[in-house]
């Protein structure tokens, strides 16, 4: 149910069922956590329907848990890589999710995967695409040099950091940046970031359906 108000402030009620994001995570899950929040505030129109690791004491996981989301662990350890995928279907299936959002999820997805949800998985970097992509993106910028850096949310492809990108937001090198300083700033845009690129996809979802919401700001 969404309650929408017009210029004049009437009130209509409009039975909506929000679309259904499912969250990858293998780490702390700040973004994921950022997210939530942004569904929280009323700002991103969507609902976390489960939020799956493949690491079992994932931090990001223990918060899914607090915040009395489904959260499922599915262990990737000496599983190989399509079969894990295979097994990553089926525990999203009964959730149906509209979008998969890989929110530090430190693997690379299979083909199997990426045909069920072909420009359905986001993901974000800590770098300005296609500069930098892979492990470590800051330390790289650090290393060679750049004066600007920043992050990416873009559609996942078969390659690593590849896919188009949905939304970009620049963040300043400054004189005397650590990996730990440069990375704690380009995170606090990467919170603002992917729930805007989530908005940004969700609406043109719904535009292909000729319906309209995703985002309210
Ligand atoms: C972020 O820097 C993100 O860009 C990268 O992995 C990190 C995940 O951080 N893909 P968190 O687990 O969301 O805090």
């Amino acid at each position: 149910m969404v309650l929408e108000r017009d210029a004049r402030g009437t009130s209509e009620v409009r039975n909506v069922t929000p679309h259904k994001l499912a969250i990858l995570l293998s780490g702390r899950g700040s973004n994921f956590v950022a997210i939530h929040e942004a569904i929280r505030r009323g700002d991103l129109e969507a609902e976390i329907c489960c939020v799956v690791s493949n690491v079992p004491e994932a931090a990001g996981l223990a918060r899914a848990r607090d915040f009395g989301l489904t959260a499922l662990s599915l262990p990737s350890r000496g599983i190989e890589r399509t079969e894990y995928d295979r097994l990553l279907l089926g525990a999203l299936r009964p959730c149906a999710p509209d979008l998969v959002c890989l929110a530090g999820f430190m693997r690379v997805l299979s083909p199997v995967f990426l045909a069920e949800y072909r420009n359905r998985v986001l993901n974000i970097h800590p770098a300005l695409l296609p500069s930098f992509p892979g492990l470590h993106a800051q330390r790289q910028a650090l290393d060679y040099g750049v004066k600007v850096t920043g992050c990416t949310v873009h559609l996942v492809d078969e390659g690593v950091d590849t896919g188009p990108i949905l939304l970009q937001r620049a963040v300043p090198v400054l004189e005397g940046d650590t990996e730990e300083s440069l990375s704690g700033r380009i995170l606090e845009q990467e919170h603002d970031l992917y729930w805007r690129a989530i908005a940004l996809v969700l609406g043109r979802m719904d535009r292909g359906r000729g319906e309209g919401r995703g985002a309210r700001a």
